[in-house]
């Protein structure tokens, strides 16, 4: 293989990237963010591998979510604060259930590059470029809105790291403290049987916690108990950003992606010849590569062994996305593949991308009872060949939006223009996104039980 360095991707062929018209600018901004601060230490990627070596071993498990695309114009505390209680609140489901640790990880601070199925949009008969996320160009449907700008790449550097910023003081200065379960409960879950249940399991994290005061485990001695860590992930999509952002480590002389803790590659661009997995190979950060309908067994083992050529655990996240249609045809023949070849790889579930519809109102979403019937499916897959299902990985939302059909709130075709914010896929909404922890977790738990019992 040849040498790896930051810029060699850029001898490789490469997939879904802007056509930036101003070079100069494009080189002063890429110097500009390589002289900017990383958003990440080395030291904190390390930790995420080393608790993602966990959930390859089936003691832990993996909670990804977030946003499809962040946006400048949604950029504000509220909907972090939000996101942020919505993936405690599901963690607390599932490690409740699970007994095992939840490794948090968002699609937030960095996560604006989007794959586009078209290089073109058609609206009313006129053809403009996609928009590719807002740190490439703008939603607006207009010719000057839709030419790349590299100032954009600064604009969602600086959200990036004031999110960042945000998260690092919710995490160690109180809102993950265990004692304000209660108040991770967001208002307009509040009410009916969803609200109640999670009322009934905050009351009995609280009686635990009294019950483990008195035995002298506080959070003096325990810090566990008032802080956490929520890592930060996107698709490591835009080249330019990523190459920028990409440090060598002073400690180790390792080569570190400070863009996000873990990158992944997406379904569009992740050709084991192409620019994408030539760059992500050469960086120590985990690294998640999505798998969709088309990957084959002989695809997936030649990607694992150009990104994870010594097999390390925690290193590699396969994130399936076959839909539920398929997922039980398909994904049996990818996970019988990599076992039998011995590869250590974490596998966690996408339940969104593989489901997505058009309503004949035209928008896109995604119904609630699919999602789940996906998530059920590689549950299932993973009891009947006996290997651990990892974690999931959703598109998701703290806002009481309208964009996935179903769930407890039963959110009709007709509901969808009510409250449809999402600047890319549709999310689910807390309410939804709630409901589904509580119904992973009753699989997790079977999971975990019968992972203690082959050990
Ligand atoms: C995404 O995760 O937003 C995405 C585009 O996924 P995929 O690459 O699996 O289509
Ligand atoms: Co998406």
């Amino acid at each position: 293989m040849s040498k790896w360095t930051r810029t060699s991707w850029r001898n490789f062929n490469i997939k879904q990237q802007p056509t930036y018209n101003d070079i100069n600018k494009l080189n002063e901004v890429e110097k500009e963010l390589n002289n900017f601060p990383p958003l990440v230490f080395a030291g904190e990627v390390r930790k995420l591998k080393e608790e993602l070596s966990k959930v390859n071993r089936g003691e832990a498990f993996l909670l990804q979510g977030g946003d499809c695309a962040e946006s400048f114009s949604e950029f504000n505390a509220d909907n972090i604060r939000d996101m942020f209680k919505v993936m405690m609140q599901m963690a607390v489901v599932l490690t409740f259930a699970g007994g095992c640790p939840i490794v948090k990880v968002g699609r937030l601070a960095g996560q604006f590059a989007k794959p586009r199925s078209s290089d073109f949009e058609e609206f009313n008969g006129v053809s403009l470029p996609s928009y590719r996320g807002d740190i490439i160009n703008d939603n607006d449907f207009t010719e000057s809105s839709r030419i790349p700008d590299p100032d954009r790449m600064v604009k969602a550097y600086n959200q990036s790291s004031a999110t960042m910023n945000l998260l690092r003081a919710f995490a160690r200065g109180g809102l993950a403290d265990l004692h304000k379960v209660h108040k991770w409960n967001l208002d307009f879950i509040k009410d009916g049987s969803l609200g109640e249940k999670y009322q009934n399991l905050a009351d009995k994290i609280t009686e635990t916690l009294d019950f483990m005061e008195a035995c002298g485990i506080t959070s003096v001695n325990t810090p566990t108990i008032n802080e956490t860590t929520l890592y930060t992930s996107h698709e490591a999509l835009l080249m330019n950003y990523e190459e920028a952002l990409t440090r060598e480590d002073s400690l180790t002389g390792g080569w570190y992606d400070c863009s996000a803790h873990m990158l992944w590659i997406g379904d569009r661009t992740r050709d084991v010849n192409d620019a994408h997995v030539e760059f992500l190979r050469g960086v120590k950060n985990p690294i998640g590569i999505k798998a969709g309908p088309t990957m084959t067994p002989e695809n997936l083992l030649e990607l694992i062994e150009k990104v994870n050529p010594e097999n390390e655990e925690g290193r590699l996240n396969i994130i399936v996305r076959m839909g539920a249609q398929k997922i039980e045809e398909e994904f049996p023949k990818l996970l019988r593949a990599v076992k039998a070849a011995g590869k250590n790889v974490i596998w966690s579930i996408d339940p969104m991308h593989g489901n997505t519809i058009k309503t004949s109102n035209n928008y896109k979403t995604r119904d609630f009872e699919e999602v789940l019937r996906e998530v059920k499916g590689f549950f299932k897959v993973h009891k009947e060949e006996g290997t651990f299902p990892g974690g999931v990985h959703l598109e998701m939302t703290g806002q009481d939006v309208t964009e996935c059909i179903g769930g407890s709130g039963d959110i009709t075709e007709k509901d969808l223009e009510a409250r449809y914010h999402t600047h890319c896929d549709p999310r689910l909404n807390a309410d939804q996104a709630l409901e589904l922890a509580f119904l992973i977790a009753e699989s997790l738990k079977e999971a975990r039980n019968n992972h203690r019992e082959d050990r």
